[in-house]
């Protein structure tokens, strides 16, 4: 159920941000504010800080920032309503529920929440199974046959499901679970043409228990034990409520925190290839349980590392199948090696042949990166056929292009050319066709992506508007940057710069939602008789808000070419000389919205001449246009002047 405010008040006022992070990482003192190397992306040096005073973290790296709830939420892979659970939990807070929720909101949360009593019930029940005669002398053997071991066969709940066709049904009834809840859960069927009778899913079988990102079971995999050629290997829970099956991998909850340390994600197939992997040592693995990768997926394995290994059989056709996984995941902007085992062996079996050492070895020797990954696929026929050659070429190049950074894109250029034995040249143009198609796209993506913030308001209006309102929402929030950082310093000797920018802006009203909140807020601090300094948002209850202003402050002196190129908001020694800063600032606002309303304006001589208007009209109309045609000539003239220092 939803957590009261007041818990959540007693939460936030009780965490404290250095304690919260030095849970996780070694931070060291430097200047006012603590330092580590970020945890939530590669790094040699820190750049991830903390600052006690503000309570809030930032990595200058990868720019993820917050506060202490956030950083839980981000570390953890968790939401917020759990983040402030494990942080009561963390300082003995008792957790008060919220009276004030819809009856559907408790419905759906109790509906959750019994279906993960009942599956935990059914999970503690097949565990139990490996103790009872039945259970030890089919189940528990064929574990040990395997090679697990007990300490590995307690972390992942493995269980036996008894050969019988009620038992889980029987002992959950007994225990008060009903028949409607088991049949939500997946863990009972009904009989075919008798809607009163059910039966047990899981039914002569080794279990396999499947895990959120939280440790809670959501779900089973059940594996048969004989060679009966009739029945599935598996039988898998179905999807429900609380198990999403292109949302979670199996093991994430047993790795994550090994894939974080390790910074790199073992991708595998199926349930026993995980285990033999934790046997051999290496707990940095999870499986997308034979069915392909899904985005979600590789969102999931992005919020430990950006590397992921596939680990693939050594079948040529299953790899082939299973290429666009890798696509997908250069996509989401992870990087991607592979390893393949030798014909006929699966990293389980594989692991099992040669041994713990010997198998860490063999991913360490093994792992390729992709090109050459894919190019050692295909090479061989390539070699003979000029056609296949040129597929192959395609084949390589169109994962390239799926690379969103450019510096990465161009090392792959560079040795895929060499591997190829082609011109980088030809490389790139192929790159260059593929890109030109999408451009449009892509732009636009790159755009919302730059300003992702606002994106929400901004989606539901045509793309041409959009860029419009993007370019004029860059500079609104250009405005509000210096404001915050900068309004309460002097421009001149009885001039704040808050006040120099607020009238200087005062007829243009501000266009997207967030920012005009932001500068309300600001201006009715001044007219309560505060004058705002840049810790003061952070008293703000809307995280929106907060987020936006910690992005703010921290990019005060954070130097950023694209935006310098890209959008004319300059920020190195910005410092220096305010008064020009702001005047520069105000002057690109300005150009913004000339340049908008001028668009807008030649639309409306557009419509006033097809529709054959009065010739009034539209020289009404056209005059408005050379009105405005006029103040864009005079701001870029001043902007002339300004720029050329
Ligand atoms: P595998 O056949 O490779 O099984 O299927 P495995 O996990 O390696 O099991 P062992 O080593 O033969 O005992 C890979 C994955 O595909 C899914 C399972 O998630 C399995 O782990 N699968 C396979 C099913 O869901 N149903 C099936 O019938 C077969
Ligand atoms: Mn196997």
């Amino acid at each position: 159920m939803a957590i009261s405010r007041a818990t959540t008040d007693k939460v936030k006022d009780r965490a404290d941000i250095e304690e919260i992070v030095s849970d996780y990482l070694p931070l060291k003192k430097k200047g006012q504010n603590l330092w580590a190397c970020c945890p939530f992306h590669n790094e040699k040096s820190p750049s991830f800080s903390v600052s006690p005073a503000k309570q809030i973290y930032k990595c200058f790296g990868c720019g993820k920032a917050g506060d202490p709830i956030q950083f839980v939420m981000d570390i953890e892979g968790i939401g917020f309503n759990e983040a402030i659970r494990q942080l009561a939990g963390k300082y003995g807070i008792e957790i008060e529920e919220d009276q004030n929720v819809t009856p559907e909101d408790i419905q759906a949360y109790n509906e959750r929440e019994s279906l993960y009593i009942v599956l935990n019930y059914a999970k503690d029940f097949f565990v139990n199974n490996l103790q009872v005669e039945e259970g030890k002398t089919i189940g528990l053997s064929y574990f040990k046959e395997r090679g697990f071991t007990q300490e590995i066969i307690e972390r992942f709940e493995l269980g036996y499901a008894l050969d019988g066709w009620d038992y889980l049904l029987q002992a959950a009834q007994a225990s008060g679970h009903s028949i409607e809840l088991l049949l939500k859960a997946g863990l009972i069927l009904q009989k075919e043409g008798d809607s009163t009778r059910f039966y047990d899913r899981f039914r002569s079988r080794v279990t396999f228990t499947i895990h959120n990102l939280g440790g809670k079971p959501i779900g089973f995999g059940a594996r048969l034990l004989t060679q009966d050629k009739k029945q599935p290997k598996y039988i898998n829970s179905p999807e429900t409520e609380v198990y999403h099956k292109s949302d979670i991998l199996y093991g994430i909850f047993q790795a994550k925190k090994s894939i974080r340390e390790k910074d790199n994600c073992y991708l595998v197939e199926g349930y026993t290839d995980v285990i033999s992997l934790h046997l051999a040592g290496i707990e940095n693995v999870v499986a997308s349980s034979g069915t392909s990768l899904t985005e979600n997926q590789i969102k999931l394995i992005k919020r430990f590392s950006d590397n992921i290994t596939v680990l693939y059989d050594g079948d040529a056709a299953g790899i082939r199948a299973s290429l666009r996984g890798i696509d997908m995941i250069l996509e989401g902007g992870l990087n991607v090696k592979a390893v393949v085992f030798p014909e006929g062996e699966d990293p389980d079996s594989y692991a099992r042949k040669v041994g713990a050492a010997a198998f860490s070895e063999y991913l360490q020797d093994k792992a390729q990166d992709f090109i050459s990954f894919k190019i050692g696929l295909f090479a061989e026929e390539a070699a003979k056929d000029p056609i296949k050659q040129a597929d192959l070429i395609k084949q390589v190049v169109s994962s390239i292009s799926k690379i969103p950074d450019p510096v990465i894109r161009t090392v792959y250029i560079r040795q895929s050319a060499t591997l190829l034995e082609v011109d980088e040249e030809i490389i790139q143009t192929e790159i260059n066709k593929i890109f030109l198609k999408s451009q449009k796209d892509r732009q636009f993506k790159e755009q919302r992506e730059s300003t992702a913030t606002f994106v929400e308001d901004l989606l539901p209006v045509k793309e041409e508007a959009v860029s419009h309102k993007m370019l004029i929402a860059i500079q609104e929030r250009e405005m509000l940057r210096l404001l915050v950082n900068y309004g309460f310093e002097m421009v001149s000797e009885e001039l704040h710069v808050c006040q120099y920018l607020l009238q200087e802006i005062e007829e243009l009203e501000f266009q997207t939602p967030l920012y005009t909140k932001i500068l309300n807020i600001y201006k009715n601090a001044l007219l309560e008789g505060v004058l705002p300094q840049p810790e003061y948002f952070l008293q703000n209850d809307d995280a929106e808000i907060k987020k936006e202003v910690i992005h703010m402050i921290t990019r005060k002196y954070e130097l950023s070419t694209l935006w310098e190129s890209r959008h004319q908001i300059f920020t190195h020694h910005e410092a220096d000389d305010l008064a020009k800063t702001v005047y520069d600032s105000i002057l690109h606002l300005k150009k913004k919205v000339i340049k908008n309303m001028l668009e807008e304006a030649k639309t409306k001589i557009k419509e006033a001449e097809s529709e054959k208007a009065d010739e009034a009209i539209i020289n009404e109309r056209l005059s408005v246009y050379m009105e405005l045609k006029k103040y864009q000539v005079e701001i870029d003239r001043q902007l002339g002047i300004v720029i050329s220092f």
